[in-house]
C-alpha cells in the first residue's frame, strides 16, 4: 500500500536485518526501524512496534531467519529452538505467530546440515510472506463483493495493511472496493486503550483517500441504532474451530449490538489465524497488558513534543485485557482467502 504515494510493506528483510514501519510513531511520524537480532525482533513484537496478527506472524518468521543466520553449524538446532521460545513468548493470542514459527521449526527439523537449514528457512520465509500477501488480497476480493456502493461500514481496531504485510484483512475489502470504484464511508472505532483505530486505521484510510470518521468506541451503538451503519467488519487474532473469534477488546460488544439491529457482522482473516486445535473461544489465551495503557495516554503536543500523560487518578489501578471473544452465533461470515464461510463450516478448511 502507499505512504505519500510510495508503495511500502509493513515488514521486510534486508540481509539479516528485519525492517519495520515503527507503529507507535504513527500518525505523527513515519519511521523505519532496523531490528538486528531475533532478540530485537522479539522486543518489537512485545512492545507492539509491529502488531496485528499477520504482521506478528511475519515478524516471527523473519526473527527465525535471523536466528538461523546467526547460529553456527554446531549450535543451530538448540539456538533456533530457544529463539522460537523467545519469539513465541511475546504475545499469546495471535495464532499466526505460533503457526508461522512452527512451520520454520519443521523446516529446520527436516534439514540435514546448517547450510541446508539456512536454505530451507529462507525458502520458507519467502513462501510465508508471499502466502500472507496473496491471502490478504484474496480476502479483499471476496470481501468487497459484500459491499454495496454507498454502504457505511464500521471497523474496530486496525486490521489494515499495518496489521499485515500488505493489504490488511478487514480493510482489504475496503481497499479492493475503492479500486472497483465503490464509494464507502468507514466509521473507525477509536479502540481504547491504545487507539489502533484513531492512530493507525484513520491514518491508513487517509493515505488511500477513503472517506472516514473516527468515533469514540461507545458511539458505535448510537450509529447502528440510527441506521447509519450497514455492515461491520473486523479482523481476528485467533479463531477457534467452532468460529468463536478473539479480536481486539471491544469487538464482542460491537457484535452483540450489530446482532440486535440485524446488521451483518463479518470477520476477515487468513486461514493461518484459525486454530483448529482450539475447540471454542473459552480456550483462547487472552493477553493481559500493562495497566499503564489504560491509566495513561500519549501523543504529540502542538509544539511537536511526544508526551505521555496520566488521565486517571494517581491512586487508581486498572485492568487491561487486550482481546475479547465474540461467540460464533454473532458472526455472519468469516472472509478467508478461500471464500466466505459460516462459522460452523470452518472445519472444511482444515487440511
Ligand atoms: O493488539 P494488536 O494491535 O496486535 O491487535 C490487533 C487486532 O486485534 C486486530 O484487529 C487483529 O490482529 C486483526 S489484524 C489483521
Amino acid at each position: 500500500m502507499n505512504v505519500n504515494g510510495k508503495p511500502y510493506r509493513t515488514i521486510w528483510l534486508e540481509g539479516d536485518i528485519v525492517k519495520i514501519i515503527h507503529q507507535p510513531f504513527i500518525p505523527h511520524e513515519f519511521e523505519i526501524s532496523s531490528l538486528r537480532t531475533h532478540q530485537e525482533t522479539a522486543t518489537a513484537i512485545q512492545e507492539m512496534w509491529v502488531r496485528g496478527a499477520p504482521a506478528i506472524g511475519a515478524a516471527g518468521v523473519l526473527g527465525m531467519v535471523q536466528a538461523m543466520l546467526h547460529s553456527t553449524p554446531d549450535n543451530y538446532r538448540k539456538f533456533t529452538v530457544d529463539a522460537a521460545d523467545l519469539l513465541k513468548n511475546t504475545r499469546p493470542t495471535a495464532q499466526n505467530l505460533f503457526f508461522e514459527i512452527d512451520q520454520v521449526l519443521h523446516c529446520i527439523e527436516q534439514a540435514n546440515s546448517w547450510d541446508d537449514a539456512c536454505e530451507k528457512v529462507l525458502t520458507q520465509a519467502n513462501h510465508s510472506v508471499d502466502t500472507s500477501i496473496n491471502a490478504c488480497q484474496s480476502i479483499g476480493r471476496f470481501g468487497s463483493e459484500l459491499f454495496q456502493d454507498g454502504d457505511s461500514i464500521l471497523t474496530h481496531c486496525n486490521a489494515g495493511w499495518l496489521a499485515c504485510i500488505d493489504w490488511g484483512t478487514a480493510l482489504a475489502p475496503v481497499y479492493y472496493a475503492a479500486r472497483e470504484g465503490k464509494q464507502n464511508f468507514i466509521y473507525v472505532d477509536e479502540t481504547r486503550p491504545r487507539g489502533q483505530g484513531s492512530r493507525l486505521t484513520a491514518w491508513e484510510l487517509g493515505q488511500e483517500n477513503i472517506e472516514h470518521a473516527i468515533i469514540a468506541d461507545n458511539a458505535a451503538g448510537y450509529y447502528m441504532s440510527r441506521n447509519n451503519i450497514q455492515k461491520v467488519i473486523v479482523g481476528a487474532d485467533r479463531i477457534a474451530a467452532n468460529g468463536d473469534t478473539a479480536n481486539k477488546i471491544g469487538t464482542f460488544t460491537k457484535a452483540v449490538v450489530a446482532f440486535e439491529h440485524g446488521i451483518p457482522f463479518y470477520v476477515a482473516a487468513p486461514i493461518s489465524t484459525i486454530d483448529f486445535d482450539c475447540p471454542t473461544g473459552l480456550k483462547i489465551p487472552i493477553e493481559e497488558r500493562t495497566p499503564d495503557e489504560v491509566l495513561y495516554t500519549w501523543g504529540m503536543a502542538d509544539n511537536g513534543e511526544f508526551l505521555r500523560v496520566r488521565t486517571a487518578p494517581a491512586k487508581s489501578s486498572a485492568k487491561n485485557p487486550a482481546f475479547d471473544v465474540t461467540p460464533a452465533k454473532y458472526i455472519t461470515g468469516i472472509i478467508t482467502e478461500e471464500g466466505i464461510y459460516q462459522p460452523a463450516d470452518l472445519h472444511q478448511l482444515n487440511q
